[in-house]
C-alpha cells in the first residue's frame, strides 16, 4: 500500500519524508489556503521534497477551463496529478487530460457508481473521502470495499486512494480491503507509529541495558 500525505504544509511533508515511508502527496484548496501561501510556490517546495505522484486540485467551472488548468498544472512537473471533482465537467476533463497522458485524480467521491464512471473516464485515481461519510452516519468502508470489487470485476486500472482518514483504523480497514493508496494527514500518520506496549517495552529494555557490565 502506498502513502501519501494530505496537506501542504511543508514542515510536515519534510518530517513525514525523512521517515521514508512516503510515496506521494495530496494537496486540495483548502489545504493550500491554510498555507497562506501563493499555491504554485507551494507546489514547487514538495516536487523538491517528494518524488512521487503530487496531486494539485483544479479550480475552474467548465470543462475546457478545467482540461487548459490541467495542463498548466501538468506543466510545473512531472509528478504533478491533476485532481478534478467527480461531476460531468470533471470527468470530461479527466477523459481528455487522461487521452493526452496526464494523470488525473477524481475527488469528491462518495458513491461506487461514481467511481465506476472515474474509471471509465481513465482516471489514474479515484479518492473516495471515507471521514466525511462517516461524518454523516454512512459507512465510508464499505465504499472502498465495493470500489475495489467493481474495479476488479472489470480490471479496471486506476488506483483506489482512500482519502478523508481520520484516524489509524481507517488506514487499517483500507488496507484489509485493498485500497491502492491511503492519504493521510500528518497526525494520523504520527499516530500509526506509536503503541503503548512499544513504548513500555523499550522502556524496559533501555533500564535493563543500563544493568548490563559494560
Ligand atoms: O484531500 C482530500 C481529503 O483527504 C480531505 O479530507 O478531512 O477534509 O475530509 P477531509
Amino acid at each position: 500500500m502506498k502513502f501519501f500525505i494530505d496537506t501542504a504544509d511543508i514542515e510536515e511533508i519534510k518530517t513525514a519524508h525523512a521517515w521514508g515511508i512516503l510515496d506521494g502527496v495530496t494537496t486540495n484548496p483548502s489545504l493550500i489556503s491554510k498555507t497562506g501561501r501563493p499555491f504554485k510556490d507551494v507546489v514547487y517546495d514538495i516536487v523538491k521534497i517528494v518524488d512521487g505522484p503530487i496531486s494539485v486540485e483544479t479550480t475552474s467551472d467548465d470543462a475546457k477551463s478545467l482540461i487548459v488548468e490541467g495542463q498548466t498544472f501538468a506543466k510545473i512537473h512531472k509528478n504533478v496529478v491533476v485532481k478534478v471533482a467527480l461531476t460531468q465537467n470533471g470527468l470530461k476533463a479527466c477523459k481528455a487530460l487522461s487521452s493526452d497522458g496526464i494523470a488525473v485524480n477524481v475527488t469528491l467521491c462518495f458513491s461506487a457508481v461514481q467511481a465506476l464512471l472515474a474509471a471509465k473516464s481513465g482516471a489514474a485515481y479515484i479518492s473516495p473521502f471515507i471521514g466525511r461519510l462517516d461524518d454523516i452516519s454512512e459507512d465510508g468502508m464499505k465504499l472502498i470495499q465495493d470500489i475495489v470489487q467493481i474495479y476488479k470485476n472489470y480490471n479496471f486500472s486506476t488506483q483506489i486512494l482512500a482519502a478523508s482518514i481520520r484516524h489509524p483504523v481507517h488506514v487499517l480497514q483500507a488496507a484489509l480491503a485493498g485500497a491502492h493508496v491511503a492519504t493521510i494527514p500528518f497526525k494520523v500518520l504520527q499516530q500509526l507509529f506509536h503503541h503503548p506496549l512499544t513504548d513500555r517495552g523499550l522502556d524496559q529494555f533501555l533500564k535493563d541495558w543500563k544493568k548490563v557490565p559494560k
